[in-house]
């Protein structure tokens, strides 16, 4: 999947590094404030918790753990209902790693990735650019700054709509479930779709069933649901409803 070794693609990490620094710190600012106000030490503890639990968290995802990202997004992969031709926006991209895998399995695909690159992860439009050339399918990437809530493209322009863990991370709508249906106004009739996201996090999404429901009526023909965080491969610790503990996929066809 790259060059032959002499450049790796880099495809970051959904726990950014901020999110070990921000508590690192903390620890050591309340851990030295303590000596004087020793109540202090319990926050000292606390952001000790927390660097240690993202620590963790970054570890198992990463390839060199136990590859959790690249399995949880593999599962996107497994619900493509898809003849393969056409066009395709990865909305949320990131650094490219769900855009390139499409490109590499769907050789006839030419594939759009979007996103913000707000600077909460580790990932730009150059990152993405630099992996799909290592990968060999620049001539059939592109990568756009925009947001998933106003997809710069007309109505049924794709042939397939993908999305990983993004919509929860979109701060400029209040409700997550517009993010759906902006997806599906730039999917073609007849186009797939598999979104994969907190969708079991009712303060997010409300309830799974009342949304699927929803989605037939916004020109929906068919949908499913399918359970994430039920796979045997996903640690109990990282089951918290804001990490892998509320995901699901939501696939099916316009
Ligand atoms: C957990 S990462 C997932 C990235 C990628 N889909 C993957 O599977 O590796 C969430 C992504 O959502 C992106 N994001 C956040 N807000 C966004 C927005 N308003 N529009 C598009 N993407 C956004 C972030 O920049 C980040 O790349």
């Amino acid at each position: 999947m790259n060059d032959g070794g002499a450049r790796k693609p880099d495809y970051g990490n959904w726990v950014s590094i901020r999110l070990l620094v921000v508590p690192g710190i903390l620890c050591i600012i309340f851990a030295g404030a303590s000596l004087v106000l020793p109540l202090l030490a319990i926050a000292a503890f606390l952001f000790l918790f927390c660097f240690g639990y993202f620590a963790y968290a970054r570890y198992v995802f990463s390839p060199k753990g136990r590859d959790l990202q690249n399995k949880i997004q593999a599962l996107v992969m497994d619900s493509l209902q898809w003849d393969g031709k056409g066009k395709v926006i990865d909305i949320g991209c990131g650094s490219a790693s769900l855009t390139i895998r499409i490109a590499l399995n769907y050789p006839n695909a030419e594939i759009t990735g979007i996103d913000n690159w707000g600077g909460r992860f580790e990932y730009s439009a150059d990152k993405c650019r630099r992996n799909a050339e290592i990968e060999g399918v620049s001539t059939r990437t592109s990568f756009l700054r925009a947001s998933a809530s106003a997809i710069p493209a007309s109505d049924e322009t794709y042939d397939l709509a993908v999305n990983n863990l993004t919509f929860h991370e979109v701060h400029d709508v209040k409700d997550k479930r517009d993010l759906i249906k902006e997806a599906l106004r730039v999917l073609k009739k007849d186009g797939s779709f598999v979104f994969q996201d907190l969708f079991l996090w009712k303060r997010v999404y409300g309830d799974v069933g009342e949304l699927l429901d929803a989605m037939k009526g916004w020109g929906v023909k068919h949908v499913t649901f399918v359970p994430t965080n039920d796979n045997e491969f996903i640690p109990r610790a990282l089951k918290l409803p804001f990490m892998v503990g509320t995901t699901g996929i939501i696939y099916g066809k316009k």
